[in-house]
């Protein structure tokens, strides 16, 4: 293992990363005018929101002059518009109108968004009681069509511009919370989510930092989208009288002052009509090339850096500098006794993790090995304290990592734990990153957790990191988003977020299996490296064989959730004891002295989760229990044979 090995996979770059974060910034508003629909929609939101602006500046006549020499004119080179039944000019009404209007519109969707998303991701958040509670307020609220809910508002309220504001935002806050929820459901599912809470991030951090972000763009689309349908509701209120109050113009209400002369003068109602239809349309356009852009099934497409991005949280004030003891001493890194797990199945339990013992010493690597379903990826979440107590509960057994208990601690005891002792590697490292922060970002908010650095400090820190896992040029490629990388490099970033707190124990879910062979062995060389200059302990899981005799000191075979063989790899595969261990060697594709010889399959299944046959869990596909009725009588337990602990009650056969 060398580090020279591990910096060799520099990945071909798209370009440097100064014009790439520029080009980002700019790349959702080229995504909308490439699309006729966006340029049409913007240029004519645009042009509204001036007329809103600049409208007052523009009326040829006062709005409110009454002139009753000169009412319901038609439209002329004097009044394009026209006069209404007072005489007024209704050109410059419309003009004037327009911010009235949209201003109904703004309010309403703000008021919306406002209560709306909090309460949609407070329900996601949170899951159980209280995303009931909403969701079923929510299903009530739908339940009445929006301008029967709007009127009993008004009605109860009064009549007004800032009640209409009231009544139109209300209808529109079930619509905001129900998408809300959705996709922060799905941004939580998201692994990088996972691995920012491994490094002990606060939920309030996480929410700002990646939920936040990843789903401003699907809001954005939305609050476009219900801009126009709250603008035709304001609108409706206005044409009832129930909104803004004459001699104000608004379009709404110029539309139901002028229904007595629809038919002798209908240029009254056509030219609000016609701007109020317009600004529907115009901002229901720019919505569908948003929708286009930010439709969640291509999310990780966007590559424009979020407008809620700028959202910041200050460093919370601990110190790294009380950390109780030194990442080498005495005690193991990690030390499991006898734990057992178990999922939660409706009133039951379902065994996964059977009394399994482990010891991990600093500066030692165990890997774990076994089929799929063994109970490894369970047996790791438990350790790195990210088991969803709701789902997966600690039936017995310890769990201490340098010495601390991982069991039964408070959500904000366990952050901490995370944070100062646990680093975690995800197998996916594509996932493992939030593709709308550049990776400067995102380690840097590894870094930041926990400490009170300044930013020049991160900024040194992050680039060192980034040297560390072999990533040359690391202060230009601060700069770059993740999908400027390969999948290697990817790999070496999330290793280097989890590196971040200094942990003394690092954890790796399958970390290579998402990589072809030769950065494989690149990584796993990194890893190692790290490890000896660190003095960390590492637990890895993978099903890889050979991996695990390249780079491991000791190995754990897991068969049905209990480890059946333990102990030094050299022991452990040049020699197995244990049935599965053997029947788990002989499977490896180019094992020594096997080329040309086809691999030896395990027959049958392993048992499914809960249904373990009596004895032995290992008897149903075991070649040594024929004729030994031990087998099925009881589990045999873990004992010290030739130097490693076995459980199999014939693991001495054929030793002298
Ligand atoms: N929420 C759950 N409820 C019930 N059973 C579950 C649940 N999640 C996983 N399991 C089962 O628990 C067993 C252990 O799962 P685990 O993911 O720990 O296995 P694994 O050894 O990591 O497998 P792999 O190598 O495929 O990743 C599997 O049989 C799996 O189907
Ligand atoms: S105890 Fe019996 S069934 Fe189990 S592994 Fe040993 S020989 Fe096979
Ligand atoms: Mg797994």
């Amino acid at each position: 293992m060398s580090a020279a090995a591990g910096t060799t996979n520099q990945a071909p770059e798209t370009g440097t990363a100064a014009p790439a974060a520029a080009k980002q910034r700019w790349s959702g508003l080229r995504r909308v005018v490439a699309q006729p629909k966006g340029l049409v929609g913007l240029t004519l939101v645009v042009l509204y929101l001036l007329l809103a602006i600049f409208g007052p500046l523009l009326a040829p006549h006062d709005p409110f002059r009454q002139d009753f020499a000169a009412t319901l004119k038609a439209p002329s080179a004097a009044h394009w518009f026209g006069t209404d039944q007072l005489g007024r000019d209704v050109f410059s009404r419309v003009l004037i109108g327009a911010r009235a209007t949209l201003g109904v519109g703004v309010g309403g969707v703000t008021f919306a968004f406002l209560f709306g998303v909090p309460l949609g991701v407070l329900a996601a958040w949170r899951r159980g009681w209280i995303d009931a509670l909403v969701m079923r307020v929510i299903d009530v609220m739908l339940s009445f069509p929006d301008i029967v809910f709007a009127l009993a508002i008004v009605a109860v309220l009064g009549a007004s511009t800032q009640n209409v504001i009231i009544a139109v935002g209300v209808v529109s806050v079930p619509i905001f919370a129900r998408t809300a929820r959705a996709v922060t459901l799905s941004i939580l599912a998201e692994p990088y989510i996972e691995g920012s809470a491994s490094l002990g991030a606060s939920p309030k951090r996480i929410i700002l930092r990646h939920v936040l972000p990843n789903i401003s763009g699907t809001l954005l689309t939305l609050s476009t989208l219900l801009f126009a349908s709250t603008l035709l509701s304001a609108s409706g209120l206005g044409f009832l009288g129930l909104g803004t109050q004459p001699p104000n113009p608004e379009w709404g209400t110029m539309l139901g002052e002028s229904r007595s002369y629809i038919r002798s003068n209908p240029y009254l109602a056509t030219f609000p009509g016609l701007f109020l239809a317009g600004s529907a349309l115009a901002f229901n356009l720019l919505g569908d090339a948003l929708r286009t852009i930010y439709d969640p099934a291509s999310r990780h497409a966007v590559r424009k850096r979020p407008w809620l991005g700028a959202l910041r949280r200050k460093a919370r004030p601990a110190s790294r500098d009380a950390k109780p003891e030194a990442t080498t001493g005495p005690a193991p890194a990690v030390s499991v006794r006898d734990l057992r797990l178990a999922f939660r199945a409706g009133s039951g339990l379902l065994e996964v993790v059977r009394a399994v013992d482990l010891d991990i010493q600093p500066g030692r690597t165990l890997a774990v090995v076994g089929e799929s379903g063994s109970g490894k990826t369970t047996l790791l979440r438990a350790i790195a304290t990210l088991a969803n107590p709701e789902q997966v509960a600690v039936t017995g057994g310890t769990i201490l990592i340098g010495g601390e208990s991982a069991i039964d601690l408070t959500p904000s005891a366990m952050m901490d734990l995370r944070r100062r002792k646990i680093g975690v590697v995800f197998q996916d490292a594509a996932s493992a990153l939030n593709p709308v922060l550049t990776i400067g970002a995102q380690i840097a908010e590894a870094v930041r957790i926990g400490t009170d650095l300044d930013a020049a400090a991160v900024r040194q820190r992050c680039a060192e990191l980034l040297s560390d896992v072999g990533i040359s040029d690391p202060e230009r490629r601060l700069a770059m988003y993740p999908h400027q990388f390969s999948g290697g490099m990817k790999q070496r970033i999330v290793i280097a977020i989890a590196l971040a707190q200094d942990p003394q124990l690092l954890l790796a879910d399958e970390p290579t299996s998402a990589l072809d062979v030769t950065i494989q062995q690149q990584i796993l060389a990194l890893l190692g490296d790290i490890q000896r200059k660190r003095g960390m302990a590492v637990l890895i899981v993978t099903h890889d064989l050979n991996l695990v005799a390249r780079f491991a000191d000791d190995v754990a075979v897991m068969y049905a959730g209990a480890i059946v063989e333990h102990g030094a790899v050299a022991q452990v595969l040049d020699s197995p004891r244990h049935p599965y261990t053997q029947a788990l060697r002989a499977a490896i594709p180019g094992g020594a002295g096997r080329r040309g010889k086809p691999l030896d399959a395990i027959g049958g299944e392993p048992p499914m989760v809960g249904m373990l046959p009596a004895g032995c869990a290992f008897r149903p596909r075991c070649q040594r229990t024929h004729g030994r009725p031990e087998c099925g009588r009881a589990e045999p337990p873990a004992e010290m044979v030739a130097g490693r602990k076995v459980a199999c009650f014939f693991a001495q056969e054929g030793l002298s």
